[in-house]
């Protein structure tokens, strides 16, 4: 089965198309960041207009990249995201798949990002325990199955991406900001300055990121306030910033790992493409025997493949949308039926 997918969940225009017999065919990817920079953030009304700008091109350059003309069936992004956003998939998705007389299906956007390691040669075996890091979401699954999800614990404020946006604006860095924080603290000196690892020292597997950002702008302003730091000091408050996210995912993902008594991680969302946490995941699931696997750098963040690859996992257990599937801009991820189960629209 050959699957079209499109992700306008936010700020990414992202278009692909997936054969479940012979792996990813063709994929594309529009970001919007430029549009977005000068604002400090996304914003919705423009990403709306941006993808009903890009989507259809971009899927006419995918077909003609796969050499297919008609694909078995359509997946878009139905939610967590930007109402607006979402709608323009939806309905650029729902509109070709009439026009195709094929089947079409709303993904889940994180569990795209969660399934996203499965386009890889090296595949995780089921069961495993999943680190979310993305700008919105900062989650620990237990993952069964596709769609046997149990929550093991989540942000109770800031995601990680978001915390490190809100950092890198604070160093006067550009959005989206974790590449560049991460930039920075390669030069950094990570004794300068000791952050605080949130909520780690009482058990527990929730997240918290607002009080480092709280850290982040009263080191800044101690050594010297914002704009007047020198390019050192930045470096520093970066490098201590990342090595306090970087530290308390792994504490988490460790104790999430031995309280479900399992030994395989996977980590996606767009922080999984940080090389520090990389680096120290893999470290913490060497000494434990297990290991970690994550997606290929460009499927880290927000692309069209991870929802084709999700769409098509379950169109092919039977699931379709009815004709008044709605967008579900906001939409927990353990609400997802199992493999096959009720269609969305249900
Ligand atoms: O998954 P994603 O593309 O979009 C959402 O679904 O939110 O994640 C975007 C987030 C942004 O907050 C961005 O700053 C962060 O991922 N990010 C990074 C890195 N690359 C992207 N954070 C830290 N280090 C990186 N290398
Ligand atoms: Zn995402």
């Amino acid at each position: 089965m050959r699957v079209l997918g499109l992700e306008t969940s936010c700020d990414e225009t992202g278009i692909a198309l997936y054969d479940t017999d012979c792996g990813l065919l063709a994929d594309a990817l529009y970001s919007q960041v430029k549009v977005h920079r000068e604002y400090g953030g996304v914003v919705p009304e423009l990403a709306s207009r941006d993808h009903v700008r890009k989507a259809l091109p971009l899927v006419q350059k995918v077909l003609a990249d796969g050499g297919c003309a008609r694909p078995d069936a359509v997946a878009y992004t139905a939610g967590p995201g930007l109402v607006g956003a979402l709608m323009v998939g939806a309905t650029l998705a729902r509109s070709l798949a009439l026009g195709w007389g094929v089947p079409v299906l709303g993904v889940h956007h994180m569990e795209g990002h969660l399934l996203a390691p499965m386009l890889e040669e090296e595949r995780p075996d089921y069961p495993f325990v999943a680190l979310l890091v993305s700008g919105g979401h900062t989650q620990l699954v237990r993952v069964d199955a596709i769609g046997e999800y149990k929550m093991l614990g989540e942000s109770v404020d800031d995601a990680a991406g978001e915390a490190f946006d809100k950092t890198a604006k604070m160093l006067g860095e550009p959005y989206p900001g974790g590449p560049h924080v991460a930039r920075l603290a390669e030069s950094g000196d990570v004794s300068r300055f000791d952050f605080p690892r949130p909520m780690t020292a009482k058990p527990g597997l929730d997240f918290s990121f607002s009080g480092l950002k709280t850290h982040t702008l009263t080191t800044l302003e101690a050594a010297g306030g914002r704009g007047q730091v020198d390019e050192q000091t930045r470096a520093d408050i970066a490098c201590a910033f990342q090595q306090a996210v970087v530290d308390t995912l792994v504490i988490k993902c460790r104790r999430a790992l031995e309280q479900e008594n399992l030994h395989t991680l996977v980590i996606a969302g767009g922080v999984s493409a940080n090389k520090e946490l990389r680096r120290q995941l893999k470290l913490a699931l060497e000494k434990l025997g297990g290991r970690v696997f994550y997606p290929g750098l460009r499927f880290c963040t927000d692309n069209g493949a991870m929802i084709a690859y999700a769409g098509a996992q379950r169109l092919l257990a039977g699931e379709v949308d009815g004709p008044e599937a709605p967008v579900r801009p906001r939409w927990p991820l353990d609400e997802l039926p199992p493999l096959g189960g009720a269609s969305q629209a249900a």
